[in-house]
C-alpha cells in the first residue's frame, strides 16, 4: 500500500495491490478525480483523464476560453454555484446570504496508520503498517476556512476510507447545509444500482435499478438508518453476478439520517455520493470550530459480489468492531421476549434459564419489562431500576442465580426513550425532543430523549452504569423502538435546530463509548425494533445487532441474504423461534430453523419449557454442532452461492469457509416444495481445489469424498438421486453438508 504525491502534475496516487484511487489538483486549484477501481500502474502525469471540452449551454470558468468548466471534469468535493450545475458535497450558507465558496489546494499530509474521528465511530487499525492516510487540505480564503479531505487506503483491502473536515479560521459564522462524507465522479453510468430497502420485519431486500439520466436516491429521515433504507448501496455492472464481474459499493458509518444518491449527467457521469443527509441538517460553524462528517467506505471488486461484500465483511470483522468480543465467539443465548413477552415472574425466568444451561446455551438474556412499573409498553421506560414486584431480588439477585447455573447473565434496555408514565418524565418533563407549542407524536407510547444535551445522556448514563455495575451483567441489548418527530432542543438556539438530528445520535454514541470503556467486558447488541439500526456506526460500540424482529425461517433467508451484501455473518443476530411462527404464522421445520440461524450469532427465542423431550434434543444437538463450528461460521469467508434475489427465488445457498479452508458448511434451502423436479447439483467456491473433502449430510451420514476442484466445477449432487425422484421433502426443508479438507 503505498501513496505517491506527482509534484510536477500536482497527482496523487494511493493504490495497492487490489485497488487505485487517482486524484488531481485542476487548473483552477480545485480537487479533480481521475480514476478509481482496479490496481493501474504509478505514471508521473494521468492528466489526459481530465475530459474537459467544449459544449453548449455550459459555463466556463476563465473568462477568456472554453477550456476548462466544472461540468465537465469529474471532482472530489464537488460545490454548487460556479460552473457545476450537478448536486454538490458541500453547501455553506454565508452571512452575506451567498452560498458560492470556492477550496482550493493548499497542502498535504501523509499519515501512517489511520487517526480517530473524534466522537463519531470509524474504521481502525492496531498497526500502522497496516494502513496510510492521505489529507489534503483545501482553502476557501474569502472565509479563512479549511476543508480537509481524508483518504485511507488499507494494505491488504479492496477498500478507501473517506471523510471531510470543515475548520473555521476566520471570523464569520456561515451554516454547512450539506457537507457529505464522500462524492465519487464516475466516468460513465453503465451500473445497476443496489439498495437494501424494506420495512419493519422485512428489513434489507435488494431492489435493483438499471442507473438513467437523472437523480436516483435512498434516505432516512427518522433519525435512524432505518428499516427502510440502508446507509449502503452497490454499483454493478449489468452482467456482474455475485461471482464474477466489477462491482464498487459505498457504506456510511453512521447511525442517523442520511442520503445515499447517484446522479447520473447529460453525459453519462456518474456521480455518487453518501452522507448525512442535508435535508433538515444545517451546522453553524463558529470562528474557530470544526465540523467533522462520518466516515465513509468504499470499496471494490473485479470479481463479483461475493467479493465485494468479503471486503466488508473482513474489514468490519477486523477493523471497526472492537474491544473483547471482536475475536471471541459469540456466546449462544436464550432470549425471553417471545417466550413470555411482558409476562414473567422469577420463577418462570429461572425455569427458562435451567432448560437454558441443559439444551447448552451460554447466556440467558431478560429483554423487555424487568424495571420501573414496566409491566405494559405504556409506562417505565426512563426508569431503569428493577421493579421488585417482578423481580423481588432486583437484577442483582436475578444475575447471581443466573451465574450460578453456569451462565451468562444479559439485559435489555431501551436507554433514548422514556414513557410519560416514568417517573424520569415526571421528574423532568423537559428531556423529552419536543416543539415548542405544537403537539407530540407517540409512537409505541413512547417518546423519544433529547439526547443532543449531554445533561440527559448523564442521568441515563447513571442510571445503567448503577443496574450494570450491581447486576453482574455481560450482554446488553440496547434497543430503540421509535424514530423521531417533532424534533426539536430546548437546550439550543433557532439557529442551531438543524443540528439537533446530528447531535442526538452524536449522544447516542457518547453513551455507547462511555459504558463499552466503563464495562469492557460487556457484549453489547444493538437493536431497533428489529433491524432498524443495522449499520456500520453501531457496530463500531456493538458487536452484534438484531437482525429483524421478524424470526420466521422462511423471511429470515431473504433478511439474512441481503444483509450479508454490506455486513458480516457475526453481526446477525440470529434466533430459532416457536412455530406457527408469532410475526407470519408459518410452521417451518425446526432443522431449518437451526441451519438458518447457525448463519450468524445462534440464539433461541421461545419457551423453553413448554417444548417437548424430542424438540429439547434436537436443540441440545443443534447446538452443539453449531459450538463446534461457531468459529466458521461466525467468522468464516461467507459465499451467497444460491440468490434468491438473482437467481431461481425458491433457493438460497449459503456457503461458510474456514480461513485455512479445510472446513467448510454448505446449507441448502428451499422455499415451497415442488414436485418431479430436475436434480440439483451445486458449485461450490472457495475450496481449497487439491484437498480431498469429505462430505457429510449433517444428521444424514457421509456423503462421499470429492476434491476441492471437483466440488467447484462438478459440485455436490444435493438432491436424492437415488430416488429417481425428489425426496418427499416437505415446504422449507434445508440440507446442512459439513466438509472436512485433507491432503488426499
Ligand atoms: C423490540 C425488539 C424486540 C424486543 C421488544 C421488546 O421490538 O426488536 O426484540 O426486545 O422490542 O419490547
Amino acid at each position: 500500500m503505498t501513496i505517491i504525491f506527482h509534484r510536477s502534475s500536482r497527482e496523487f496516487h494511493l493504490f495497492n495491490d487490489h485497488i487505485s484511487y487517482l486524484i488531481k489538483v485542476l487548473e483552477n486549484d480545485q480537487l479533480g478525480q481521475l480514476y478509481f477501481g482496479a490496481r493501474v500502474d504509478d505514471a508521473d502525469d494521468h492528466s489526459y483523464l481530465v475530459e474537459n471540452t467544449y459544449r453548449p449551454v455550459t459555463a466556463y470558468v476563465s473568462k477568456d476560453d472554453y477550456s476548462f468548466s466544472l461540468a465537465n471534469v469529474r471532482q472530489e468535493y464537488p460545490a454548487y454555484g460556479t460552473s457545476d450545475f450537478r448536486l454538490p458535497a458541500l453547501e455553506l450558507a454565508q452571512e452575506d446570504g451567498s452560498t458560492v465558496t470556492n477550496f482550493t489546494y493548499k497542502d498535504y499530509r501523509i499519515i501512517k496508520g489511520k487517526p480517530k474521528l473524534p466522537g463519531l465511530p470509524a474504521t481502525y487499525v492496531e498497526d500502522d503498517r497496516d494502513a496510510e492516510t492521505l489529507v489534503i487540505t483545501l482553502t476557501d480564503e474569502k472565509l479563512a476556512i479549511d476543508l480537509e479531505l481524508s483518504y485511507t487506503i488499507f494494505a491488504n483491502l479492496a477498500v478507501i476510507a473517506r471523510n471531510a473536515r470543515f475548520i473555521n479560521h476566520g471570523t464569520t459564522s456561515p451554516q454547512l447545509t450539506r457537507a457529505l462524507s464522500l462524492n465519487l465522479d464516475l466516468p460513465d453510468a453503465d451500473y445497476d444500482w443496489l439498495q437494501f430497502s424494506g420495512a419493519w420485519g422485512r428489513e434489507r431486500q435488494v431492489k435493483a435499478t438499471h442507473l438513467r439520466q437523472g437523480e436516483q436516491s435512498v434516505s432516512s429521515t427518522r433519525g435512524a438508518s432505518g428499516h427502510m433504507e440502508n446507509p449502503f448501496v452497490i454499483l454493478k455492472r449489468p452482467h456482474t453476478d455475485d461471482f464474477q464481474g466489477e462491482a464498487l459499493a459505498v457504506s456510511l458509518v453512521y447511525s442517523g439520517n442520511f442520503l445515499a444518491l447517484a446522479e447520473v449527467d447529460p453525459y453519462q457521469v456518474t456521480r455518487l455520493q453518501i452522507g448525512i443527509n442535508p435535508f433538515h441538517f444545517s451546522w453553524q460553524l463558529a470562528p474557530g470550530e470544526s465540523f467533522q462528517t462520518p466516515e465513509a467506505l468504499l470499496a471494490y471488486s473485479a470479481t463479483g459480489l461475493n467479493v465485494l461484500s468479503q471486503s466488508f465483511h473482513r474489514l468490519y470483522s477486523k477493523h471497526l468492531v472492537r474491544g473483547e468480543w471482536r475475536d471471541r465467539p459469540r456466546p449462544v443465548l436464550v432470549n425471553n421476549w417471545e417466550a413470555t413477552y411482558f409476562n414473567f415472574t422469577e420463577e418462570k425466568l429461572l425455569a427458562i434459564a435451567d432448560r437454558a444451561k441443559e439444551i447448552g446455551a451460554e447466556l440467558f438474556v431478560l429483554d423487555d419489562g424487568w424495571f420501573g412499573k414496566r409491566t405494559f409498553e405504556t409506562a417505565g421506560l426512563g426508569d431503569w431500576w428493577p421493579n421488585p414486584a417482578q423481580l423481588p431480588h432486583g437484577i442483582a439477585g436475578l444475575s447471581q442465580q443466573i451465574h450460578a447455573r453456569g451462565l451468562k447473565f444479559g439485559l435489555w434496555f431501551e436507554p433514548e426513550m422514556a414513557n410519560l408514565d416514568s417517573d424520569l418524565y415526571r421528574n423532568h418533563p423537559d428531556f423529552l425532543l419536543k416543539t415548542p407549542g405544537r403537539r407530540m407524536s407517540q409512537g409505541r407510547r413512547q417518546y423519544v430523549l433529547d439526547f443532543a444535551r449531554p445533561e440527559v445522556v448523564d442521568y441515563i448514563h447513571d442510571l445503567m452504569a448503577k443496574v450494570l455495575r450491581e447486576g453482574q451483567v455481560d450482554y446488553v441489548k440496547w434497543d430503540m423502538n421509535r424514530n423521531i418527530t417533532e424534533c426539536y432542543s430546548a437546550a439550543f438556539p433557532p439557529a442551531q435546530q438543524g443540528e439537533i438530528f446530528h447531535r442526538y445520535i452524536l449522544g447516542v454514541y457518547s453513551l455507547y463509548e462511555r459504558l463499552i470503556q466503563e464495562f469492557p467486558h460487556i457484549l453489547f447488541e444493538s437493536c431497533a425494533s428489529g433491524g432498524g439500526r443495522f449499520d456500520a456506526g453501531m457496530l463500531y460500540y456493538a458487536p452484534q445487532a438484531w437482525t429483524s424482529d421478524d424470526s420466521d425461517a422462511a423471511m429470515r433467508l431473504l433478511i439474512q441474504t441481503g444483509t450479508s451484501y454490506g455486513y458480516p455473518l457475526s453481526s446477525m443476530g440470529a434466533h430459532v423461534s416457536a412455530v406457527p411462527n408469532e410475526q407470519v404464522h408459518r410452521v417451518t421445520p425446526l432443522n431449518t430453523r437451526g441451519n438458518v440461524a447457525f448463519f450468524g450469532d445462534l440464539g433461541y427465542e421461545l419457551d423453553l419449557t413448554s417444548l417437548s423431550k424430542e424438540e429439547l434434543a434436537q436443540i441440545k444437538e443443534q447446538i452443539s454442532f453449531y459450538k463446534r463450528y461457531r468459529e466458521v461460521f461466525q467468522h468464516g469467508t461467507f459465499y451467497r452461492v444460491q440468490n434468491p434475489f438473482a437467481g431461481d427465488p425458491n433457493w438460497v445457498g449459503w456457503l461458510v469457509v474456514s480461513p485455512d479452508q479445510r472446513t467448510a458448511l454448505y446449507a441448502d434451502f428451499k422455499f415451497l416444495n415442488d414436485m418431479n423436479a430436475p436434480y440439483r447439483r451445486q458449485v461450490l467456491p472457495g475450496l481449497a481445489p487439491d484437498l480431498t473433502y469429505r462430505v457429510e449430510e449433517v444428521g444424514k451420514g457421509t456423503v462421499g469424498d470429492f476434491s476441492g476442484r471437483d466440488l467447484a466445477h462438478i459440485g455436490l449432487v444435493t438432491s436424492d438421486a437415488a430416488s429417481g425422484v425428489e425426496e418427499a421433502t416437505t415446504d422449507f426443508a434445508s440440507r446442512l453438508y459439513l466438509l472436512e479438507g485433507s491432503r488426499a
